[in-house]
């Protein structure tokens, strides 16, 4: 049996975790050649491998990044590099010139798009869902989330720290595309006074309402704002567009835009920070490095088993599989009835 592994789309802490699991159990479990496809699908259009081996993807796990590196433009039903054109047939070549079985395709909801167009073509593919913005359906944590959620929140308590020696109003920006799991989590992790997600849009009044009121009695206001977030009427703010992605808009900048409208509601100085890819870096949480392992090796079993065009989801902490059309270009956001959200309720969180 011979294995084909690739990591699509934006990178995340513990990738390098699942391609140790994912290759270690392929070859115990099933005797396999495991062969490593380099920048995501862009390997497949480029042709450029490498075999993985046990001694390869030892003394990976604690490592941030992947390995294999990755791609987020690479997409071979619509390749950037030919002008937008149709690659695939060249891409399925490769996959057979290498001899390969089987793909395992570590990836978000745009990767899992593509894996679903090549598997409908007859490559058998196994999925696994990779994002900070734990935005999958059908898996109730990927990992990497762990990590980005801890990083954020580890910043949140260094902007209390000097937001509360100048008496400040301090706002970090967290990422997660169109869902506000990092920003929700990290906040409540991080003791924000203020939670602002995409899900819902904020009143610019009730925000500087609460800040006014905390000036009163406290010398910091700490706001914690996802890069989708809106207010009311408003839209979301883009900071680039990016051709030949899957999905072309980059947002941020949001935490400036916030800062601009709530100065002149207030006493205290209003400042923003940007957190960006600080967040997907550096090393994963022992949480993700776990979970991670844990999604490598189911995916290895069913690719085993032979269980084929379906993604590892995790749900109700049960390990299983969903179709891969099932979860392809879909986000799963945060549910308005949350119990996360009503617990930052209880605890006085505005939410904007
Ligand atoms: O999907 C992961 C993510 O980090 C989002 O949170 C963010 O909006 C986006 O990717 C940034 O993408 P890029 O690395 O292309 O700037």
């Amino acid at each position: 049996m011979r294995v084909g592994v690739l990591t699509g789309g934006g990178d995340c802490p513990g990738l390098n975790s699942v391609i140790r699991a994912v290759t270690k159990s392929l070859i115990a479990q099933g005797g396999a050649e495991v062969v490593g496809i380099e920048q995501g699908f862009l390997g497949l259009i480029e042709r450029r491998s490498r075999p993985l081996s046990w001694d390869t993807v030892s003394g990976i796990h604690g490592r941030g990044g992947t390995i294999l590196g990755t791609h987020n433009r690479a997409d071979p039903f619509a390749f950037f590099g030919a002008g937008g054109a149709d690659v695939s047939a060249a891409a399925l070549a490769y996959t057979a010139e290498l001899g390969l079985d089987s793909l395992v395709v570590i990836g978000g909801d745009g990767s899992m798009a593509i894996a679903d167009r090549f598997s409908r073509l007859g490559l058998p593919i196994v999925g696994i869902p990779k994002t900070i913005d734990n935005d999958l359906h059908h898996t109730d944590r990927s990992f990497g989330f762990d990590t980005a959620v801890a990083t954020a929140a580890e910043a949140l308590g260094r902007l209390e720290t000097t937001g509360q020696s100048h008496c400040r109003v301090m706002i970090l920006e967290t990422m997660g595309r169109y869902a506000g799991w990092i920003a929700l989590e990290a906040g409540l992790a991080g003791a924000a006074d203020v939670i602002l997600l995409p899900e819902m849009a904020y009143s610019l009044e009730a925000v500087a309402a609460r800040c006014r009121e905390r000036e009163q009695r406290q010398r910091l206001t700490l706001i914690c704002i996802a890069e989708g977030a809106m207010a009311v009427g408003g839209a979301m703010t883009v900071a680039e567009r990016l051709a030949g992605s899957p999905d072309p808009l980059r947002l941020g900048g949001v935490a400036h835009v916030l800062r601009q409208q709530l100065q002149p509601h207030v006493a205290s100085e209003v400042r923003a920070t940007v957190l960006g890819h600080v967040q997907r870096g550096g090393v994963p949480t022992p949480f993700d490095r776990v979970l991670a392992t844990q999604f490598g090796c189911q995916a290895a079993t069913m690719v085993c088993r032979g269980e084929f065009g379906r993604m590892v989801t995790l749900q109700g902490g049960t390990l299983a599989s969903a179709a891969l059309g099932d979860v392809a270009g879909r986000n799963r956001t945060v549910p308005l009835d949350h119990p996360l959200l009503a617990s930052a309720r209880q605890i006085g969180v505005c939410l904007g």
